[in-house]
This record gives structure tokens, sequence and C-alpha cells, in this order.
């Protein structure tokens, strides 16, 4: 099975162990899995995907969370918090507003770490075991590292941490620290932190738990068994699109891996298969870049900054696998600007959806790439959000509005609440001074308005 999406199921080689092997993309060399680690294709250093003899139908699959579908998966079980099974929001207001036939929002913040790296641990972490590995280790913009540091708990393992000093969200530090992960402090930028952690599991001091080793994936591969099961359910067919922030390029690789086994089993016709739509923030968009040139590879960018900080990426060492989904798919890629993504991220919670900054980039892309008529009106989408408000408490504090201060008494408390006309003029107020973003500008005016007309009302009822 190539990277196409047409490609037939394989035969078993000789070194498969029950059906499953490793295999590299580029040079095609085949490994047994659970043999010797690997990373990368010994030959060649290309990157290596986990194949299997039987691809699964949709029938195969029984339970709920990621184990269900464990017939995709080299294992039966794993490492359980659980995971998986995450809502697949509506979110009307926000569909017709943006301009398409459907919108659902899959809300992977919801998983017990709150992110969906908590998918790629459930299955990485049984492959350690078996490995029989000591310390597990990854470098990470936080919510790997904070899913590590959970899922080698519950394992009792050892757990390593490198991040990029700095430029971790408070949420995710706390939890890799709770957990008890041992946190290293990088002077330097995520892609440097997975240069040295994959020099220390070269050396065969720590099991690599990056998005680079194929098994993690593996588990993120669900996330696209979910959303076009849920979705068949809700309208009778598959989505046409779905849109999704970019780091590092896992999500979009596994993603499309899920939909080339369903097409190889002959559970998913090719025409079937969502077109795959990543999104990147504007200061960190080597994928983009690539896309909008029609380039097979990426090139580095060492200096990226975002202020959402999970993708803050200029390497996305998975490229390889997800650059042929996006193609393949007729998909596209799209930057957006911090603005745009904080917008996108204030327009969620009003759906009651709280996300973090890099997960607001696919609804704020959807909304780009539809004002530029690149999705049309008659698109049923799928957006991912891909982690949960309270990773970076302070982007959420930034983007909300502020607490007012108010006296020790229920009178003055009263007092306060009625007096609309300051209040509305101070929300109004708060609302301009943080959002310098003209795309927003719209949706604030249409607020301030509201407010002014809730101000308006309390007015006439105190009148009256
Ligand atoms: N969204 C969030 C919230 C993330 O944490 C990440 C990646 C992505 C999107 C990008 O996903 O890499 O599959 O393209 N976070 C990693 C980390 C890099 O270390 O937590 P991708």
């Amino acid at each position: 099975m190539s990277l196409e999406l047409s490609a037939p199921p394989q035969s078993e080689p000789a070194c498969a162990d029950d059906g499953v092997w490793l295999e590299c993309i580029d040079c095609g060399e085949q490994f047994a899995p659970f043999e010797e680690i690997h990373y990368t294709c010994a030959d060649c250093d290309g990157l290596l995907e986990v194949r299997y003899a039987d691809p699964p139908t949709f029938e195969a699959f029984e339970g709920s969370g990621v184990w269900r579908y464990n017939a995709a998966l080299p294992f039966k079980r794993g490492v359980t918090l659980p995971e998986g099974d995450t809502p697949l929001h509506e979110v009307p207001r926000l569909r017709e507003e943006i301009g398409v036939d459907s919108l659902r929002v899959k809300h992977e913040g919801m998983n017990p770490t709150g992110a969906f790296k908590d998918r790629g641990m459930t299955v990485g972490v049984a492959v350690a075991k078996e490995l029989g590995v000591g310390r597990l280790a990854c470098a990470s913009t936080g919510n790997t590292s904070a899913a590590l540091a959970a899922y080698g708990a519950r394992g009792d393992m050892e757990t390593l941490v490198l991040l990029p000093k700095g430029k971790v969200a408070a949420g995710k530090i706390a939890q890799a620290s709770l957990h008890d992960a041992r946190i290293l402090e990088v002077d330097g930028n995520f892609d440097s932190c997975l240069d040295i952690v994959q020099e220390l599991a070269g050396r065969g001091e720590v099991y690599l738990l990056n998005s680079l080793n194929p098994f993690r994936l593996e588990g993120q591969k669900t996330i696209g068994f979910e959303i076009l099961e849920e979705h068949y359910e809700d309208y009778g067919e598959y989505p046409d699109r779905i849109v999704l922030p970019v780091g590092n390029a896992g999500n979009t690789a596994a993603l499309y891996k899920a939909f080339r086994e369903l097409v190889a089993s002959g559970a998913l016709e090719e025409s079937e298969v969502p077109t795959l739509t990543g999104v990147q923030a504007e200061g960190a968009a080597p994928m983009v870049e690539a896309v909008r040139n029609n380039r097979d590879e990426i090139q580095r960018w060492d200096d990226v900054e975002t202020r959402a900080t999970a993708i803050r990426i200029g390497n996305p060492v998975n490229a390889p696998k997800a650059l042929p989904g996006i193609y393949n798919t007729g998909g596209t890629a799209v930057a957006v600007s911090d603005d745009e993504i904080t917008a996108a991220q204030r327009q969620l919670a009003e759906a009651g959806v709280g996300v973090e900054p890099a997960s607001a980039a696919s609804v704020a892309g959807l909304r780009k790439l539809r004002a530029s008529g690149e999705i049309s009106a008659d698109e049923s989408v799928v957006c991912l959000t891909t982690g949960h408000l309270l990773k970076d408490p302070d982007e959420a504090f930034k983007a909300g509005g502020d607490p007012e201060p108010v006296p020790n008494d229920t009178d003055a408390v009263l007092e306060h609440i009625n007096d609309s006309n300051e209040t509305v003029a101070r929300r109004v107020a708060q609302q301009f001074s943080k959002v310098a973003d003209s795309s927003a500008v719209p949706a604030i005016i249409g607020g301030g308005l509201g407010l002014a007309y809730l101000g308006y009302r309390a007015l006439r009822s105190d009148d009256a």
C-alpha cells in the first residue's frame, strides 16, 4: 500500500507480527514491529508507517472510544484513561454566519488530558510496554508532554519532557508537573527540542513518543473513524471536508491513513473521502507555503512565532505523510493571523465550546477559505478543535471579558448591575481594546449593538 488513496491491501511480509509490520514510505523496506525499536527507516531514514494485512471495515468496530477501533490498531487494548468518543458539536449560529451547508465541531479537548494526544498515547505507551523500554520522552509545545506524563504515570513508567522555555501554556506545564514528568526547559523552540530528543532516542537513552513514532499516529487515526461514523449516523453521509490545525502534521497524516485503510478494505469509496484542509498560524506556516507552491517537501522555518503556541512549529516532521493527504483528497492549506485565531476562539466560546488558540485556527481557516470562495456554500464541514480552553488560561483570559470589582454589599452589587449605561459602555470598550483585528470588528460591532440594546432595555425597565 503506497500513500495513494487507491492503494490495494498488501500481502503480509515474513517480518509481520500477527498481520502487523512497519514499512518505510520512501524506500518500502519492511521491519518487524516489536523486535527492535524503529522510529525511521534503518536504510534510508524515511518515515515509517504501521501496515496491516487486513485493513478493517466499519463492521469490525465495537465498543466505544479509541479501543472501539482495535481492529485497525496493533493491539486489542492499551493503557487507557479512557480516551476518544469526543463530542461532534452542532454550532448553528457559526454555521449560518460562515455560510456552509453543515458545520460540526469535533472537540478533541474533551479527552482525559484535554487534547487529542491521548489517543496517540494510549497506543504509544502500550507499544512501549510491549517493547519493554524504560524511560519515555517527548519534545512538546505542551499538550504531548501533558498526555505523556499522564499515560506514563498510568502505565507506571518514567517520563521526560523537553519544552521550549517560556513558550508553553500554563495548563500544560501544570499537567506535566503534577503527573510527575521530569521537565527540561530548552533555550530554543519546539523544533530544537525535537532534534535533541531524537538524538537521545537514537542513543537508546529514551523511548520517543512524539508523532514521529508511527504508533502514535495509529491512535490518532481513530479521530477519522469517529468523525465518519458520527457524521454518517446524523446525516446519512460523510462530511465533504475536514478542517484541522497543523503543527507537526501528525493528525493530517493520521486522518489520511484512516481513510486510506477504509478505502483499501472496500468500506469507503474514494469519492467519499473528506477533503483534508490544514490551517497554520501565519507566523509558523511551512506547510501552507509548500501547498501554495504545490511542493512535495516543506522548507524548515527557523523563526516561528504565534499566540497559538501549540502550533508554533517550523519543521513539521510528518509533512511527507501529510502533504499527499492534502493533495490526494483535493484539499488545501491556509494561514491565519493571531487575531483571526482569537476571534474564532471567542466565537466558539459563544457557542459554549471552549478551546485553546491553536484549536480555533481550524474555524478561522474555514472562515477565510469560505470568504475567498475556496470553500463553497454547499459543503458539509467538520472543524477539528484539538485542545481545551483551560490549557491556556492566559490567552483565554485575554480573549474574554474582565471581572468587574464590586463592593462587599448586596445593594451596591445590585446598583452596579443596574448601572447598565456604564457597564455596557465598559464592556463594549473592553471588547474593542482587546481585538485589533478588522475581520472581528463586524462581530464586535454586532455584539456592541446587542449590549447597547440590553442596556436600553434595562433603562426602560428602570423607568417603568
Ligand atoms: N492543536 C494542538 C492543541 C496541539 O497541541 C497540536 C500539537 C496541534 C494542534 C498540531 O497537531 O502536530 O498533529 O499537526 N501539539 C504538539 C505538542 C506539537 O507537543 O503538544 P499536529
